[in-house]
């Protein structure tokens, strides 16, 4: 692993950089240009992460608030972020206000979300007016992109901490820093390899919890930022992974969602053992726990022996999140997804013959540059052919550096915009088809809380993710419960607990 530079040295010269540029010279800034980059070197595993008794004093007395934007890695990165905090000596604050450090874990993947963290970061000015001991930190996605830095330089003086997705282990070091530094510290590092074992976690509550598998992501679909902001693929050892998961079944914890931007690529960069993603499935399987989930798949890797394997069922779950992005070859050619129409609905095909009742779900793009209305038409097919039973949309948001951006793109924002529409409300009516075949049903339910409208009702989750709401006590929360489906709503189910099961 990478030593870095001691963060004040260069800055007491009396330069002030003002760029990410200027900045590499001093610290270790992002660029895309090097995150592009896919070595040849080895990944190391560290297995050595301690930290020192020393900076297990420095949040004694202090609190600590982290906001997550992002997708279920982030919300992951968050959960080792806040156990490193807490080892550090630091206690969790509700109110914002109130924090010593506040972190923001963020995401890039479209323009809104990136637009949302400057606005809040904007109003931490107020809070870093009334309290200067305060340390405001940028970290997750955004860290990694040059733009992003240079604007934090430039007009947000607030922060005074920016982090990258592969220096999470850098925290304690990067925070004592950032006390002592007059000047914004920053590290970010653009090209990695490695992984780090062994860094403490904070789950959020103890039902359910998410096991990277993997991290990074070598794909380069055109549109996309990630594999710029996190990095080449890298997959965790198998007897770790499985570690893990054996602890947490041992915790009694009941779901368990493994993670990776590709999950279906684990394994492949393995250089002593020819072990894919089927192979740590089907020992999975074999754990004491009840539900096992995963995201995201890649189509283009999902092969037979994963089908053959989830074919098991038992805690391997009948719910598949298999992102499609578009229904037209021609455009799916231009995303550089590496499937055809063909290949994806033959795949579908596959899945739905091997695991009876499965459920599938999807996050598809209008509107990306040059897609015409035939091939939006033929993305509208697809989903009628699949029958999802839910899938997340997007309009598609240029994001600098990706190829895609520099595309020409003729597809006027009304025009997006109505498409984005009318495939929500497709999905919408399928969503509801799908639903309205429960009714009359008992499915296991995962008792999760209680309903954000009523207290008196329960919210939990079916083995295919759906969403049901009934009446029970806030005893069973945490457990598993039959419930008999009464009322099907486009999005959520309805109805009354059977019987209580023992799992
Ligand atoms: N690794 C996952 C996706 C992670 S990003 C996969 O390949 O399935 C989650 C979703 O965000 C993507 O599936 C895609 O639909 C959407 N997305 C990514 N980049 C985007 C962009 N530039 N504009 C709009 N949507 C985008
Ligand atoms: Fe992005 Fe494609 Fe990688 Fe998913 S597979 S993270 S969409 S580049
Ligand atoms: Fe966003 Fe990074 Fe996840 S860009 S979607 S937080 S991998």
């Amino acid at each position: 692993m990478k030593e870095t530079k001691e963060a004040t040295v260069d800055l007491k010269s009396g330069k002030s950089p003002k760029t990410a540029a200027d900045f590499a010279k001093y610290f270790q800034a992002p660029s895309l240009k090097d995150a592009k980059q896919r070595g040849k070197e080895e990944i190391k595993v560290h297995y050595d992460f301690t930290i020192s008794e020393e900076m297990r004093e420095i949040g004694k007395g202090k609190r600590y608030h982290v906001r997550t934007y992002g997708c279920q890695m982030n919300e992951h990165d968050s959960e080792t972020i806040s156990g490193i905090l807490e080892q550090m000596g630091y206690t969790p604050s509700e109110e914002i206000e109130e924090a010593d450090v506040i972190l923001f874990n963020t995401c890039a993947i479209r323009e809104n979300a990136e637009d949302k963290v400057f606005g809040e970061l904007g109003h931490m000015k107020r809070l870093k007016h009334n309290n200067p001991n305060l340390i405001l930190g940028v970290c997750g996605c955004m860290s990694q992109e040059e733009k992003v830095v240079n604007k934090i330089l430039k007009s947000y003086q607030q922060v005074d901490l920016i982090f990258g997705t592969h220096n999470i282990h850098r925290l304690p070091e990067l925070l004592r820093d950032a006390m002592f530094s007059k000047e914004m510290v920053i590290e970010v590092w653009s090209k990695e390899g490695d992984i780090v074992e062994n860094m403490p976690k904070l789950r959020e509550g103890n039902t359910k919890a998410w096991v990277n598998i993997m991290y990074g992501c070598d794909k380069f679909c055109t549109y996309c930022i990630v594999p710029y902001t996190r990095g080449k693929e890298r997959s965790r050892r198998p007897e770790d992974v499985i570690a893990e998961v054996r602890d947490l079944a041992r915790q009694g914890f009941k779901e368990i969602m493994l993670l990776g931007q590709n999950v279906n690529a684990y394994g492949k960069d393995f250089e002593d053992i020819k072990y894919g993603f089927g192979d740590l499935l089907d020992e999975v399987r074999k754990i004491d726990i009840p539900r096992v989930r995963f995201t995201t798949s890649h189509p283009r890797d999902f092969d037979d022996h994963l089908i053959e394997v989830l074919s098991h069922g038992g805690n391997l779950v009948e719910q598949i999140h298999l992102p499609v992005q578009s229904g037209s070859s021609e455009v799916l050619k231009r995303m550089a997804r590496k499937y055809t129409r063909e290949h994806y609905l033959e795949l579908v095909r596959k899945i739905k013959a091997a695991i009876p009742n499965v459920s599938l779900s999807s996050d598809i793009i209008v509107g990306f540059p040059g897609e015409t209305d035939e091939q939006f038409e033929e993305t509208i097919s697809l989903v009628e052919e699949v029958r999802y039973d839910f899938a997340y949309t997007f309009i598609y948001s240029p994001r600098e550096g990706t190829p895609a951006a520099v595309m020409e793109d003729n597809v006027p924002m009304e025009v997006k915009k109505a498409r984005l529409h009318r495939l929500n409300e497709v999905l919408a009516r399928i969503g509801l088809e799908q639903n309205k075949k429960l009714e009359g049903k008992t499915l296991e339910v995962l008792v999760e809380g209680v309903s954000r409208t009523n207290e008196e009702v329960l919210a939990g989750r079916t083995r295919t993710n759906k969403l049901v709401h009934f009446k029970g006590d806030s005893s069973l929360i945490g457990q598993y419960v039959d419930v008999h489906i009464t009322d099907a709503k486009t999005w959520t189910l309805h109805g009354e607990i059977a019987t209580k099961i023992e799992v």
